[in-house]
């Protein structure tokens, strides 16, 4: 069989199309109600829960900035993709595509400066997306929007409205019912206090769309375990909980790399008294698994009306070039004729993937 393109690979290919459309993209209604519909996994958390943690191991890279304070300023739509095996790992920025990272720290300095470019360097926050993908053997096809970590008080040189600016600013994403959560709660706190499991609960109170992530296992108290909340007896919720062992601050320090840390991680769940029998279901490998098939299902499900809306985009598209007399010489014109010769190409990938059951490519 021919290898189809994967489902969040088709996925990210029009979320970059939608993005690229750029002021074109926003007059057109149909245009933005395909971004809503399209599935995606946003990371939620209060501030040092594991966040950045949970999404380096995800993606089994040192890249994201780090530092006391609010470090992500800005969203990170951070897509994954899977590539075979000893071919070379980069990452590439929606707003340089010109340009291939293969070294991490720089595509970390990139996230630093690009934030700043837009927010100033005043610690002010923006609800203006940087697009990043990856692409490695290491990964699983995935799509995850890093968030400002929810904070209870502005730091010094931020307004108190920073709070509230954040708070909306997450709300605005996870109240769409295509969001899928990730919500990062750290196991040394009360899961009572959670700020993610707060907010999920108000836009999800059934639990329907959020995974609860317990970080910082390894901390917890001696004598105490995590296991009321990871068999979701604490808080229940319809998909599964996954405890998380991230590098401690010390390892950060020591420079233990990703794939030592993933090591170690699956080694304390396999000798651990207390999480020895939930092993297989524990650990950054396994969420991104899951998540991962996840993502692909929801996705699945939802092909009927994505490919609605990508005729709907199609019928504005043609009807808006019929207005301005083909052949359009003019950049806008070219532009919307660029994209609907996607969204026709995006509707025949999807009817195949109907007819056809699953793609080969996929994990
Ligand atoms: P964020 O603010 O939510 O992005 O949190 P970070 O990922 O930056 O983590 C905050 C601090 O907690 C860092 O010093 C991490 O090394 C540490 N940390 C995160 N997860 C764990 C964990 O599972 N175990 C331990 N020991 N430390 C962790
Ligand atoms: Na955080
Ligand atoms: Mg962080």
């Amino acid at each position: 069989m021919a290898t189809m393109e994967s489902l969040i690979g088709l996925v990210n290919r029009i979320q970059r199309a939608c993005t690229s459309l750029g002021d074109y993209g926003g007059d057109h209604q149909a245009f933005s109600s395909l971004w809503d519909a399209l599935p995606s996994v946003a990371v939620v958390g209060g501030q040092s829960s594991g966040k950045s943690s949970v999404l380096e191991s995800i993606v089994g890279r040192d890249f994201l900035p780090r530092g006391s304070g609010i470090v992500t300023r800005r969203p990170l739509v951070l897509q994954l993709q899977h590539i075979e095996q000893g071919q070379e790992e980069y990452a590439e920025f929606g707003h340089l595509q010109q340009r291939r990272f293969t070294d991490f720290s720089l595509v970390r300095k990139e996230i630093q400066d690009e934030t700043d470019r837009v927010t100033g360097k005043t610690k002010q926050i923006s609800p203006v997306p940087i697009h990043l993908s990856i692409y490695s053997p290491y990964v699983v096809n995935l799509t995850l929007i890093d968030l400002p970590g929810l904070t209870k008080v502005a730091v010094e040189g931020q307004p108190d409205s920073v709070v509230e600016e954040i708070e909306n600013m997450v709300r605005s994403y996870v109240e769409k019912p295509n969001c899928i959560i990730l919500a990062i709660s750290p196991a040394n706190q009360d899961i009572a206090t959670s700020d993610a499991i707060k907010l999920s609960r108000e836009v999800d109170p059934s639990g329907e769309r959020t995974f609860g992530v317990l970080t910082k296992l390894d901390l917890m108290d001696k004598g105490t375990n995590a296991r009321e909340v990871l068999e979701g007896r604490s808080y229940r919720l319809q998909l599964p909980w996954v405890g998380i062992v991230n590098r401690s601050q010390a390892d950060i320090n020591k420079h233990v790399d990703m794939m030592s840390a993933r090591r170690n991680e699956r080694e304390y769940f396999a000798t651990s008294p207390d999480y020895s029998h939930l092993a297989s279901r524990m650990g950054s490998e396994y969420l991104a698994k899951l998540l991962s098939g996840h993502l692909e299902s929801v996705i699945r499900a939802r092909i009927p009306s994505i490919t609605s809306l990508i005729n709907k985009s199609i019928d504005e598209l043609e009807s808006e070039l019929d207005h301005l007399g083909r052949p359009v010489a003019v950049d806008a014109g070219a532009q919307l004729y660029t994209i609907l010769e996607l969204c026709r190409a995006f509707d025949k990938i999807f009817k195949e993937h109907l007819d056809g059951g699953r793609p080969g490519g996929d994990r």
